[in-house]
């Protein structure tokens, strides 16, 4: 992606509070100094669409993560739906099948939104793969359904920090890569297992990075922030 995007820009904050007046806390603290607010399934179910609204309301982009995974007709439909809510970013699993895929950059319509798709989420393994009864591994799985993806014309995708570099000998520089499981050296893992520090993750190619806990939980997430960008700016 742009080498040129401000290192703040490359921040994706999620949301994870259960309700909107915790998420608004968040946006009152560090909004304008990231780049995204990121509202996943907690959030989205507990307040709806309105979440959305005051998110986009108080000048930031939104990267609505619900991982639409249906028919293809339902999920045409809700990308419709959330294009219209105007989000930036939306996620859907893109082993829903390719009929599902080609039906969700339909809904994408003439919108710019950006659809991301998840391979395989990083709480899977190959056992656990092997036992939803796929024959393969984990990485080939993640190659298998970024050759889908590509085929369709998605053109985001959700990876984990192994898998970024598998990525990029395959395909370049073709996707925008979206990149949770990021810890600066100076903050907790938590349950986070297998984590690059933003510079790394930068550098192995991540166009977007998603960081929770580390700016969230911070005693001041203002000032959290700001030391990742200073690491980011540090590292181009
Ligand atoms: O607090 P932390 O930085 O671990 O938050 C990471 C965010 O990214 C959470 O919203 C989590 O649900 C999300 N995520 C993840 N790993 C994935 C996909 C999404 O941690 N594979």
């Amino acid at each position: 992606m742009q080498s040129s995007n401000p290192a703040k820009n490359r921040i994706i904050v999620p949301l994870d509070v259960p309700t909107a007046q915790a998420a608004r806390e968040l946006i009152k603290a560090i909004g304008g100094t990231v780049g995204f607010f990121k509202i996943g399934s907690q959030l989205f179910t507990s307040t709806g669409p309105h979440i959305v609204e005051e998110v986009r309301a108080s000048g930031s982009r939104v990267f609505l993560d619900l991982k639409y995974h249906d028919i293809p007709n339902t999920v045409r439909r809700a990308v419709e739906s959330a294009s219209a809510l105007g989000v930036d970013m939306l996620t859907i699993h893109l082993s829903g099948g390719r009929a599902m895929c080609e039906a969700a950059v339909l809904g994408r319509g003439v919108s710019n939104v950006l659809i991301l798709g998840v391979t395989v989420l990083t709480s899977l393994n190959d056992t656990s793969l092997s036992e939803s009864g796929f024959r393969c591994s984990v990485e080939d799985q993640v190659l298998l359904l970024a050759e889908v993806a590509k085929n369709v014309g998605i053109t985001g995708l959700i990876a984990s920090p192994q898998e970024l570099r598998i990525l990029r000998e395959r395909f370049g520089s073709l996707f925008t890569t979206v990149i949770p499981g990021i810890r600066p050296a100076w903050a907790d893992v938590d349950d986070q297992k297998r984590t690059l520090s933003p510079r790394q993750a930068v550098e192995a190619g991540a166009d977007y990075l998603v960081i929770g806990r580390p700016i969230t939980a911070s005693r001041d997430p203002e000032i959290a922030v700001q030391r990742i960008v200073d690491e980011l700016e540090q590292a181009s």
